[in-house]
Parts: C-alpha cells; sequence; structure tokens
C-alpha cells in the first residue's frame, strides 16, 4: 500500500518498504519541456482557481483521484447537462437512466471484466517497480531502473472491489462498476418497456466509474475514479453500420461546433481489423490533441450483441425483442458513444488555455501579458461577472448581479482594482463582465468587456438581459 507526503511541489510516494518514489504534481510522463510546461501551468492555475485538485490533500494525496472545486464542479456540470441535453432531451429516441454503481457481481462475470479485464504487468526485480508491458518501449529493460531482471508478464485486473454486507468473505465480494454501459444492458427491458420505446432506440447514462489503473498520468486524463457519458443505441443488425455512421457524424459535430474543437485539436482513429472485438463490425477513437500528445476522448463502438446476449447466457432471462411487425423475436444491435467527462473537462481547458500580450495597461496592470481560458460560453463556470466600480455602488450593483444570476452562472465581485478582477475573470474564463459605475446610477448603463477582445461597450441595463443572451447563447 502506498502512503503519500507532501515535500515542496513534488508528490513523494511511500512504499510498505519505506522506499521514496519522487512524482510530478502533475503525474506527466511525456519528457518535452515545452508541452510540460503548459501542463504544468494549468494544473498550477487549476489549483489555484479551485478548478481541481488532489484528492485528500492534507493527507499527501492519493494517486489517480482528484477533487473538483467550486468552478471545476460548475464546468462538469456544464459539460454533463449540455451532453445530457443534445443526446437525451433533445431527441426522442434516447431514455436516460440512472443506475447503481455496485450491481450484481455476476453482471462482471456476464461482461467479461471479471475474467479480462486488466493489463499485462511485468515487476522489475531490480528496483521493484511494476510496469505496463504495453507501454514500455523496450520490453525487456525497466524504464524506471534499466534493469533486465523482469518478471514474466501477468495480468492484473483493473476491477475494484468492495464486500457487502458484514462479511468479508468472498461469497459477499462485489465490484464497482468499471464501465456505466453495463447496467444499460441488464435494465435494457425495463427502460423499453416503461418508456414504450421501439427499436431503434438508445438508452444514456452519466456517472462514475472506476479502474484500478496501474499508472494514473496526465492529470486528470487517467484517473481511478472518474465519470462516464455513454449511450447506448439498439437497432436491427441489418442498420448497425448506418446507425454507427449517423453517431460517428453526431459525435463530430457535437466538439466541432457546441464545444467549438477545431479540425487540428480532434481526429478520428478508425480501428483496423486487428484491433477490432471478434463482436464489433467497427469502432473509432475521437482522439483530441492534448499538450502531452493525442489521447482518446471518445470510443464509438458498434458492440453486436454480445452484451445481451452474455446477460442472456449469465443471467438466464430472455433479452430478446419482439417486432409485432415481422412476427420475430432477435436479439438487438447496439451501437455505442463512449466519453469521459474529465477527459472532455480536460480537453476543455487545454483547448481554453491562451496567454495573451495584448495591451493590458489601460486595464490597470502594469505588465502586458494575462492567462484567459477562452471556454464557449455555454461551459463557463461563470459565464456573467458583476463588479461595481466601487464598494460605495456595492447596493445596486447587487441588485442586477441578482436579476442576471437568474438566467446566467453568474458571481459578483467587490474587492481589488477593476482590473485585477479582470484578470482574475480571464482566469477562470468568464466570457463577460458587467461593470456597474457611478454614471450608471445617473443613465441607467452599464459597461460590458469582453474577454476574448477586451473591448468595452456601453449596454442600457433594460437590454442587458437580451445583449446577454445574444452574446452567451
Ligand atoms: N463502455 C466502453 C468503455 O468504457 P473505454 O474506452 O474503456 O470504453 C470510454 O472508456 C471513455 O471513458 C474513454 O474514451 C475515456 O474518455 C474515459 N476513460 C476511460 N478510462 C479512463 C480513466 N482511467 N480515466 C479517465 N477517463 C477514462
Amino acid at each position: 500500500m502506498l502512503v503519500g507526503a507532501r515535500r515542496g511541489r513534488a508528490w513523494i510516494r511511500v512504499d510498505a518498504k519505506g522506499k521514496l518514489e519522487k512524482k510530478k504534481e502533475t503525474g506527466m510522463s511525456d519528457k518535452n519541456t515545452k508541452e510540460r510546461g503548459v501542463m504544468e501551468k494549468l494544473v498550477s492555475l487549476c489549483k489555484r482557481r479551485g478548478f481541481i485538485f488532489h484528492s485528500s490533500e492534507i493527507y499527501g494525496g492519493i494517486n489517480g483521484f482528484w477533487d473538483y472545486g467550486p468552478y471545476g464542479v460548475a464546468l462538469k456540470r456544464a459539460v454533463e447537462s449540455l451532453w445530457w441535453r443534445y443526446m437525451v432531451e433533445d431527441r426522442d429516441d434516447v431514455e436516460g437512466l440512472d443506475s447503481t454503481i455496485i450491481c450484481h457481481p455476476r453482471v462482471w462475470k456476464a461482461s467479461g471484466h471479471l475474467d479480462k479485464f486488466g493489463d499485462m504487468m511485468t515487476d522489475c526485480r531490480s528496483c521493484k517497480a511494476r510496469h505496463r508491458v504495453d507501454q514500455m518501449a523496450d520490453k525487456t529493460e525497466c524504464p524506471n531502473c534499466g534493469s533486465t531482471d523482469l518478471t514474466e508478464p501477468r495480468e492484473f485486473n483493473l476491477m475494484m472491489k468492495t464486500f457487502v454486507g458484514p462479511v468479508f468473505d468472498e461469497d459477499h465480494a462485489a465490484y464497482l462498476r468499471a464501465e456505466t454501459c453495463q447496467p444499460i444492458f441488464v435494465d435494457f427491458h425495463l427502460v423499453r418497456i416503461t418508456a414504450r420505446q421501439k427499436l431503434p432506440f438508445g438508452i444514456a447514462q452519466i456517472g462514475k466509474a472506476f479502474r484500478n489503473e496501474i499508472n494514473p498520468r496526465n492529470f486528470t486524463f487517467r484517473s481511478r475514479e472518474f465519470s462516464q457519458m455513454e449511450m447506448e443505441f439498439f437497432c436491427k443488425d441489418g442498420d448497425s453500420m448506418e446507425w454507427f455512421e449517423y453517431w460517428r457524424g453526431e459525435r463530430l459535430s457535437y466538439y466541432r461546433d457546441l464545444l467549438g474543437f477545431g479540425e487540428e485539436e480532434i481526429r478520428i482513429h478508425d480501428h483496423g481489423p486487428g484491433e477490432l472485438a471478434h463482436y464489433a463490425k467497427a469502432a473509432l477513437d475521437i482522439e483530441f490533441k492534448f499538450p502531452f500528445g493525442w489521447g482518446e476522448l471518445e470510443g464509438v463502438h458498434h458492440r453486436g450483441t454480445w452484451d445481451l446476449e452474455r446477460h442472456q447466457e449469465f443471467s438466464g432471462e430472455s433479452m430478446e425483442y419482439f417486432e409485432q411487425e415481422t412476427n420475430t423475436r432477435f436479439i438487438p444491435t447496439c451501437v455505442e458513444t463512449s466519453v469521459g467527462v474529465d477527459r472532455t473537462v480536460l480537453a476543455l481547458l487545454c483547448h481554453a488555455y491562451d496567454e495573451d500580450t495584448a495591451e493590458t495597461k489601460k486595464e490597470g496592470k502594469s505588465e502586458d501579458a494575462r492567462v484567459v481560458l477562452r471556454f464557449p460560453a455555454v461551459v463557463a463556470p461563470v459565464q456573467v461577472a458583476v463588479l461595481p466600480l466601487s464598494k460605495k455602488l456595492a447596493e445596486p450593483a447587487e441588485k442586477l448581479y441578482k436579476d442576471v444570476r437568474r438566467s446566467f452562472r453568474a458571481e459578483f465581485d467587490v474587492t481589488g482594482s477593476i482590473g485585477k478582477r479582470y484578470r482574475r475573470q480571464d482566469e477562470i474564463g468568464t466570457p463577460v463582465c458587467v461593470t456597474f459605475d457611478f454614471d450608471s446610477l445617473e443613465d441607467g448603463a452599464v459597461t460590458l468587456r469582453d474577454r476574448d477582445t477586451m473591448k468595452q461597450e456601453r449596454v442600457s441595463v433594460d437590454a442587458l438581459g437580451e445583449v446577454l443572451r445574444e452574446r452567451l447563447g
């Protein structure tokens, strides 16, 4: 078991034998200093501004677990509700589900996770480090100390185990779900019948998943506890490739049109025949260009009839669908879209992070550089900041703020110079600041300041709601 202790900016992990392992705060594995520089700045900004920080930090942290602070949780919730609206609420053919994290253990036997879900690992007999074989450039030599004295690769299961009830033995063992989709397959008939759905239709779920990853790394990219947004779309086998292409298009336009990811930031990796599961007709990864390299954001998978068939076999309950029109029974084919919430948040942070060298003196800051998060307004943790120019204006400005926050995620800030307050809002990615000054008392107008252009314009308070709606969508 590892315990942690924090020393300066480095993380020190201590194993049971008292051996120290130094680790950078970011957990970065990439050697490229420029790119690592961007990640380190981002990790530090996330902590400084309360987006994301190590879980249990006062105890030295726990590797692979992250807490989302006030702005982080606002960003995460905005990502989840955007996905939910796009995938469930705006459609008639996808239903929602919120299932438990712990399921009957046979669910994971049926899904194959208990037998096959793992990485091949090797231990270095010399320095005692454990490595994933598929991540070793040279499979004969320890990447930590260079020794060639390695154990034979062994399978290491990633399922997290717990016990249900007061007796801690194998009969009471249970597992934290490793993916959110399995309960969707298990509940297929219940959801279909209660929602009165016919093929083709989908079931979606957002929730926590747990994997005992060997090497959690690259900030939140590979964590041990994370959230997934998954949708399983059930259809007739003959139509399944058409649906696969449909969902490829939908998911790409979600990233491009809603999250604003550019052509150079995302790409598709189509799985070749050698990469496909035996039951799958097609699969693809949507990858994002992170500062540490291209990484998988989402998978769109043709899962065939595999999951429903396995649950039918292990539960003894029929998973067949009866089609009245043709008077036939069959197991539906499934096309899945599966994306990590934490990876989407990380991609958004990387996409949004910018250092601006625009002239900022006029905004009360002596240096001419600023850090700015250019979030799309739809996910920005704070969409509008209302800032009274002076504390004397706090009362009328706060009244305006309370109006604004009925329609937008808003914040009221009265402390510090106006320049410093703008810088702070830039750093948390607020698209619009509304400044209430002494003239506002006379002319009933306020100043709107744009995060990206830093341009300011005067807008009447009466028209403010409409102007903000236009800008923020
Ligand atoms: N149901 C299919 C499934 O779970 P996956 O490729 O293992 O497929 C889907 O995971 C998505 O979940 C990934 O594309 C990624 O965004 C996210 N994900 C997987 N493992 C993760 C981890 N250890 N930390 C953070 N996100 C992870």
